[in-house]
C-alpha cells in the first residue's frame, strides 16, 4: 500500500488509509486506555503507557511481509487521525485473513468513516493481496458495527456463544465473512 491512498469521497470529506505515523501515537494510546471505546469493540480495556504503544510502533515498522498483518491509520483529507484498521491471520494458501477497525473518537462515529475504510482495507486485500476472503467477529451488542459490515457485504456466517468475558459478563459474538465478489462498492 502506498503512504496514502484515497479510499473514497464522503460529502464532506475523504477518508483514507495511510501509514501510521509517530505523531499519530499519543491518540493511539488515548484511545487503548478508554473503557467506552474498549466495551463498544467487546474487550477488555488494555492499560497501555506511551512506551508499549511505541513498542508496538517499533514492531510494527518492522513487518514488511504481507502474510505478517498490518494495522493503517484511518484519516480525513486533512490528516486527522480517526482510527486504525488492520489485518492479521493472514493464509496465502486459502486467500483469506481476519481485519477489524474503529473509529477513536465517538463524534467521528455514524458518518460513515468506518465503511469508507473498511472498504478501502477490503479492496486493498483483495485487488492488491489477491485474497478471496475476509472474516471478522463482532459482539452481537455492536449493532453499528454489524450495520456497517453489513453494508460493506458482510454476510453473517456464525454465532459464537458466550465467547469473551468482559463488564462483569459473557458476551456472544457473530462470525462476518466477506467474499472477493461479495463487496459493495457503496
Ligand atoms: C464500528 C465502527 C467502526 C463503524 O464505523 P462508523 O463510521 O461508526 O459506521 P458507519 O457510519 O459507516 O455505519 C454504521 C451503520 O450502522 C447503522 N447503525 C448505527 N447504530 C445502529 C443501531 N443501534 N442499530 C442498527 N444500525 C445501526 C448506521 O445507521 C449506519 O448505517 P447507514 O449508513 O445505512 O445508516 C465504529 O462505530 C467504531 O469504531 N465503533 C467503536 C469500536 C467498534 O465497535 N469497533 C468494531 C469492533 S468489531
Amino acid at each position: 500500500m502506498t503512504a496514502s491512498m484515497t479510499a473514497e469521497k464522503l460529502p464532506n470529506s475523504t477518508i483514507r488509509l495511510r501509514a501510521i505515523e509517530h505523531d499519530d501515537l499519543p491518540a493511539l494510546q488515548s484511545w487503548w486506555n478508554d473503557p467506552d471505546l474498549w466495551r463498544e469493540i467487546g474487550s477488555r480495556r488494555r492499560l497501555t503507557a506511551l512506551a508499549h504503544v511505541e513498542t508496538w510502533y517499533e514492531e510494527l515498522l518492522e513487518r514488511t511481509e504481507p502474510h505478517e498483518g498490518r494495522t493503517f491509520a484511518i484519516a480525513d483529507d486533512a490528516g486527522r487521525l480517526l482510527g486504525t484498521a488492520w489485518y492479521s491471520a493472514f493464509d496465502l494458501a486459502d486467500r483469506h485473513s481476519e481485519i477489524g477497525l474503529y473509529i477513536g473518537d465517538e463524534y467521528d462515529r455514524n458518518h460513515g468513516y468506518g465503511a469508507v475504510a473498511c472498504r478501502a482495507l477490503a479492496s486493498y486485500l483483495f485487488n492488491e493481496l489477491g485474497l478471496n476472503k475476509l472474516r471478522l467477529i463482532v459482539s452481537c451488542d455492536n449493532l453499528r458495527a454489524i450495520g456497517c459490515y453489513e453494508k460493506v457485504g458482510f454476510s453473517r456466517e456464525g454465532l459464537l456463544r458466550q465467547h469473551r468475558f468482559f463488564a462483569g459478563s459473557f458476551h456472544d459474538f457473530l462470525l462476518m465473512g466477506l467474499l472477493a465478489t461479495e463487496l459493495k462498492r457503496s
